[in-house]
């Protein structure tokens, strides 16, 4: 594996899921992998699981690690090409990469989407510039359009908690106050389809996602017939997709809040969230607090999905 960016990385899921089982078994059974290799973490917006289980994850391999958040301390950072740099923007990204690159050995990336130019969120402008000037392997820590490592943490406790072959996985939509990336719920889907699993994604009308994570025959606009029978229900909010209304709230339909009433429809679901959550909009206290949440493994699985990604590719390229 050079870079982990998306499933089009990734040779075997299978594989991927018994490594995560042996580093389940014994984090630091590795930990010479990564000895005098260093990671640099690079955040342009704000973290807590993400920053900690990735940093963890490097630690238990041996391996250094440096944090910068760019918005605090750094030099702010111009990303387009072309401009003239009279803005308060001092340093240009196309002399930054190759700089912070000159540091490290292996670079992840919190970028997330502008939700105001479609094109280049979903050009991924900011990641794919990492890739082309670092000569680096890069790790995407949630980019414009996809979040990778949690996805991958999120199959891995579907893994741990399912009772049938192939799970019925629902993504709900839930609301929110303020307009989210369709990030988590891109990646999620990207991930339950090479998983196998049954995906059901429901939402109201507008808020559907690009088919090229979600094809129209996988959405339910009935939010109770879509928990019918459901394994697991996933909540996530997400802001438009289309080009007309893209990045915007068109409804906070409380309907779609996750609630102990349709939580009876399911199979005795379990409750996934990435986490953060807005209680009381997206889920009921009730539900995230009850036997049936498993939010709290699911954020205790990312230190494995960092530490097997970041294994496969010291591994694999040094
Ligand atoms: N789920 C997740 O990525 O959390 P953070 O935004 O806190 O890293």
């Amino acid at each position: 594996m050079r870079n982990f960016l998306s499933i089009n990385d990734v040779d075997s899921l299978s594989a991927l899921l018994l490594s995560a089982q042996e580093i389940k078994s014994d984090r630091f059974a590795f930990n010479m992998l990564g000895k005098n290799r260093t990671l640099l973490l690079i955040f342009f917006n704000s973290s807590l699981r993400t920053r900690l289980s990735t940093q963890k994850a490097a630690t238990n391999l041996g391996m250094n690690v440096i944090v910068l958040d760019i918005n605090q301390g750094a030099w702010k950072l111009e990303t387009e090409y072309g401009v003239v740099m009279d803005s308060d923007k001092p340093e240009h990204i196309l002399e930054a990469i190759p700089v912070m690159a000159s540091y490290c050995d292996i670079i992840g990336v919190r970028s997330f989407a502008s939700l105001t130019d479609r094109e280049g969120d979903y050009q991924e402008k900011i990641l794919t510039q990492f890739v082309r000037y670092s000569g680096k392997p890069v790790i995407s820590l949630e980019s414009a359009t996809r979040h990778p490592l949690q996805s991958f943490a999120d199959v891995i406790t579907i893994e741990q908690y399912k009772k049938r072959d192939r799970p019925k996985v629902v993504l709900t939509w839930a609301p929110h106050p303020n307009p989210l990336p369709q990030a988590v719920a891109n990646s999620f889907a990207e991930w339950v389809r090479l998983a196998d699993y049954e995906l059901v994604v429901t939402h109201p009308k507008g808020y559907e996602l690009s088919h090229d994570f979600v094809p129209e025959s996988h959405i339910e606009y009935d939010v109770e017939k879509a928990y019918e029978n459901a394994d697991f229900i996933y909540a996530k909010n997400w802001s438009v997709f289309d080009q007309t209304n893209y990045g915007k709230i068109l409804s906070k339909d409380m309907r779609w809040m996750v609630d102990s009433n349709k939580m009876q429809l399911t199979n005795s679901a379990k409750f996934m969230h990435c986490l953060p959550v807005r209680r009381n909009m997206i889920v009921e206290d009730s539900v995230i607090d009850g036997p049936q949440s498993i939010v709290l493994e699911q954020a205790s699985n990312r230190e494995i999905s960092a530490q097997v990604i970041l294994k496969e590719i010291l591994t694999s390229q040094f």
